[in-house]
């Protein structure tokens, strides 16, 4: 069987909707109405507090890196360029199916978490700069959005700068379509930020918004 036989069954992964189905299972409650109105983990945070986001934001990545690694798993390849990818391809699937989910009528969250899960699958160490990234902004300006936004840059400037070793082309080309990507889905975030009204996420102390 060939390797892109399977890539529906990455994008299917993606789609499952952590957040809608363990809101709607387990607290009667759809997070898609409350908040941000966001099918994802940073919402489920914020609507359903630390234990569901954080299983929710577990499952997220786990699901972007179980995709990733498929490629690995099913030993399809001997060439290690075509091999990375088929990663890309197949987090990629994963993506959108998190961002466009067959279970939410081509909705779902903003593919963050299971970014994170791909990142971490195609460059583990690049993706701790990330989170590193993501949790100074966080701290600083409390904005998750803007931590998800200059994470996925940080990731690409260290792909793009062989900061951590060589990198080839595909996958510099391809985290720059992520931040391209992470942009496109925080649209709705960019308009608040620079309206002065996003949400807030305090990470100690003051209550989040
Ligand atoms: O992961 C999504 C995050 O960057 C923003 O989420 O709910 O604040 O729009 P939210």
């Amino acid at each position: 069987l060939h390797v892109a036989l399977f890539l529906p069954i990455a994008y299917l992964l993606g789609s499952v909707p952590s957040s809608v189905w363990i809101g709607k299972r387990f607290f009667g409650v759809d997070v898609r109405e409350h908040g941000s109105g966001n099918a994802g983990a940073t919402n489920t945070f914020r609507v359903l507090g630390k234990q569901a986001g954080s299983i929710v934001l577990a499952l997220d990545i786990l699901k972007g890196w179980i995709a990733t690694q498929l490629p690995v798993w099913l030993g399809q390849s001997t060439n290690i360029d075509s091999l990375f990818l088929w990663q890309m391809a197949f987090g990629l699937c994963a993506i959108m199916g998190h961002i466009y989910s067959v279970f939410l009528n081509f909705k779902g969250g903003k593919g963050v978490a299971a970014s994170l899960g791909m990142a971490i699958s195609l460059h583990w160490a690049a993706s701790l700069i990330a989170v590193v990234v993501f949790l100074l902004v966080l701290l600083v300006s409390h904005f998750v959005s803007l931590g998800s936004m200059l994470a996925t840059l940080a990731f690409a400037l260290v792909v793009n700068f062989e900061l951590l070793g060589a990198t080839s082309l595909y996958f510099k080309y391809f985290s720059w379509f992520m931040v391209a990507l992470v942009i496109y889905t925080h649209r709705s975030n960019i308009k608040r930020l620079l309206g002065g009204n996003e949400n807030k996420v305090y990470l100690f102390g003051k209550k989040s918004t």
